[in-house]
């Protein structure tokens, strides 16, 4: 990324009110977004496109373009202002000092740094009447064609401000034809895509649940360009704001049929106060732009994510037993030492001990006690954590614990010790989710204590390996008796709870920077990229369902890499669990199943299936992965993960549905990512016993026929499930 017209712009800094106009290219490899200044030095955006060969050429774009300012506004301005000459949706609304409402945004200057890896350019803008300035940030991962961009909202006015509305980003794309898909969805039915054509007026897409934030809609999204959604063809945009509380994209189709993309914190109910000299940082924008549709784009995201953003995302993950669906709340030692013993029997890693382990004076042994009060139940765990662990240890398995620090439930100590310290509406009766409520994270006590609890588990217990952290409640009755005590705007809630979570988690990373930890809640309720700089997995779906999560899974991989993503195998669904297993292996492995109900067969393929995934694992976790057949479109789903060196590849083929109750796959399935000009070798894993697979004696076939015919993996209602083994042979 180049930035052109170095003199004008090193002349602006200077002068400010410099006559020349200023062009400013952000490049990727294959895209441009391009800034122009006009003659009062407002900031357009001229440009989103394919990348020009000459820069020089960028600036002829407005000029083919009917960019008007007369009727409603700029509409493509770089930040939209408001309460001046726009009168388009706003990307920034300010109240000054002086209760004057009034924003202009003019160019100020530019600079390019280089920081990760990466190419960061920042722009500053300035309103000629106030001391407020705004510098839009683009950090540009060139060779993925990723970027990420964010806002800072600096007050140097007078005195203090309120900011009404402060977005991440205000994009702008002069295409014919938008076609949004975006993914809403409830408990157990997350991440539902929806696509539709963009028509003129404003989608939005929005969250106002506070903690649980992406439970019914997530701010995940993806803009094709001229024609729907494809997989390997056309221009795609593949996005996610990256803000674990309440956000809104507004997607705005203007009086001109282009798209303006607003994307930030929702402004409901959160005017944030900046005192004279404090700054505000958005948070960002990530998206990954593909001239070859959804599939590159996927890859890319995932190749930034795992190499520039997930906490140990070239590292490797831990498979393992959970135990919450194979006992819930009741357990003892004794059980909870048999489930360890099981999991070195199946060749698992870890053990995982869910909900219930903790809570004296209110135990937890439902959902509706305990929650906050994070000591272990005596009657269950007479030996403490400390016991379990060893055994673990005994074992050679790792240990992992569930714990749910954000939340509280009214019978529990810590609710009856600090009543103050959950959000709460003070004149009106609580609202309970799940039983429960949330505590107040902009106050720093609470801070201290979340942190408090997972620094006194690893304090006590350094070996445990690994946390699942839970998120069970949404914020009802917004209202915070700290923000209240110290004067501050009630409205700083939803913002500060959230950077109080960042805060903590902060604190535990630097405590604590490799143990790997899970996102969780309730589902998916919660993962995004920011989470994700602390966590390294996060839990899908409540629902495990082999054959929904199929869908759930498949809708994930667009944002998200597999390494991500924890599935596991569970009682849920009447399938084989060889299906189960094969639908679980697509991601991060685990079972979550009482082991003594399988049967001697089921027992025998678990443990094969789970040495096969320690064997192809490298490939789900690191390779790149190529979504060839979708469950929309076909009764079955197909994908695959190819290495580097295009030598070695793992494929799975999964029955979606079978009312037809025929031979599915009746066509070869074209694999991707292979190389052409070599030969490979296909063998089928994870077969049942007895099962002699259509691949059992490998077959030899060159990588341009996978890819031109393809294969058929003949999945039909006897054989649910395949997964196939790709591997070059000289
Ligand atoms: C949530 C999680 C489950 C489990 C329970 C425990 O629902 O999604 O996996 O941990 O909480 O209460």
């Amino acid at each position: 990324m180049k930035a052109r017209n170095t003199f004008a712009i090193a002349l602006c800094a200077l002068t400010f009110l410099c006559n020349a106009q200023t062009v400013i290219p952000i490049e990727t490899k294959d895209f441009s977004m391009v800034f122009k200044t006009d003659a009062q030095h407002r900031l357009w955006n001229i440009y989103f496109g394919k990348k020009l060969k000459n820069t020089s050429d960028y600036k002829q774009i407005d000029e083919q373009y009917y960019f008007p300012d007369a009727n409603a506004g700029i509409y493509n301005s770089a930040y939209t202002p408001s309460g001046t000459w726009n009168l388009s949706e706003p990307a920034l609304q300010v109240k000054h000092f002086d209760g004057n409402r009034s924003t202009e945004l003019l160019f100020r200057d530019v600079s390019i740094a280089n920081q990760d890896g990466a190419t960061v350019t920042k722009i500053k803008l300035q309103d000629p009447v106030y001391q407020l300035e705004v510098v839009l940030h683009y950090k540009v991962w060139s060779d993925l064609n990723v970027v990420e961009q964010w806002a800072e909202i600096i007050n140097n006015e007078k005195g203090k401000i309120e900011l009404n509305k402060y977005a991440s980003a205000n994009l702008f794309f002069t295409n014919k034809d938008f076609y949004l898909t975006h993914f809403q969805g409830e408990y157990l039915r997350e991440m539902m895509p929806t696509e539709e054509k963009l028509t003129q007026g404003t989608k939005t897409v929005e969250s106002k649940l506070g903690t649980r934030a992406m439970l019914l809609g997530t701010p995940n999204f993806i803009v094709s360009f001229e024609n729907p959604v494809q997989e390997d063809s056309g221009m795609a945009l593949v996005g996610q704001l990256a803000w674990s509380g309440n956000y809104k994209l507004e997607f705005d189709i203007d009086s001109n049929k282009n798209l303006r993309l607003i994307a930030g914190i929702n402004p409901y109910e959160s005017t944030y106060e900046l005192q004279k000299g404090e700054r505000f940082k958005t948070p960002s924008l990530i998206y990954s732009i593909s001239k070859e549709g959804t599939g590159l784009a996927s890859r890319q995201l995932h190749s930034w994510a795992k190499s520039h953003r997930v906490l140990n995302g070239n590292g490797d993950r831990l498979t393992l037993l959970n135990n919450w669906e194979a006992t819930y709340f009741d357990f003892n030692e004794d059980k909870l030492s048999g489930l360890i013993e099981d999991t070195k029997h199946l060749g698992l890693d870890l053990f995982l001990l869910d909900d219930g382990w903790f809570g004296n004076k209110y135990p937890r042994n439902n959902d509706d006690a305990g929650l906050g009060d994070w000591q272990e139940n005596k009657q269950k765990l007479p030996n403490g954590l400390g016991y379990l662990v060893q055994e673990a240890d005994k074992n050679e398995v790792k240990f992992g614990i569930w714990i749910e620090p954000e939340m509280v439930n009214p019978e529990s100590e810590l609710f009856k010790t600090h009543p103050n310290w959950v959000i709460k509406q003070p004149e009106r009766s609580a609202k309970l989710y799940r039983n429960q409520m949330v505590l107040d994270l902009s106050n720093p006590e609470v801070q201290d204590f979340v942190y408090g609890v997972v620094d006194n588990i690893f304090t006590k217990n350094p070996k445990v390996a690994f946390v699942k952290w839970d998120c069970n409640a949404v914020i009802y009755n917004a209202y915070s008796a700290y923000l209240q005590e110290k004067g501050m705007p009630q409205t700083h809630l939803y913002v500060d709870y959230v950077q109080g979570l960042y805060n903590v988690l902060e604190r535990i990373r630097k405590k604590y920077p490799d143990v790997s930890m899970m996102l969780c809640s309730g589902g998916g309720g919660r993962a995004d990229y920011e989470f994700l700089k602390y966590f390294t997995e996060f839990w899908p779906s409540d629902n495990t369902d082999p054959i929904e999560r199929i869908f759930l899974q498949w809708n994930y991989t667009y944002f998200f890499p597999a390494i991500t993503m924890d599935c596991h195998v569970t009682n849920w669904g009447n399938q084989p669990l060889k299906f189960k297993v094969d639908v679980a292996s697509m991601g991060k492995l685990g079972f979550d199943v009482d082991v003594n109900h399988l049967t001697k067969d089921e027992l025998e393929f678990s443990k094969r299936a789970i040495k096969n995934y320690n064997g192809f694992k490298h490939l789900v976790l690191h390779g790149e992965q190529f979504r060839l057949a979708s469950p929309y479109q076909n009764p079955y789903a197909s994908l695959m993960y190819v290495d580097k060196n295009k030598s070695k590849a793992v494929m799975f083929n999964y029955l979606s549905s079978n009312r037809f109750m025929e031979r599915m796959t009746k066509r070869p399935i074209k694999m991707k990512g292979l190389d052409a000009d070599k030969n490979y070798i296909i063998k089928e894993v994870n077969l049942n016993k007895n099962d002699e697979g259509s691949f059992v004696n490998p077959v030899k076939y060159s990588g341009d026929f996978l890819m031109t015919v393809g294969i058929n993996p003949e999945i039909n209602v006897k054989r649910t499930s395949v997964v196939l083994l790709i591997e070059e042979v000289k």
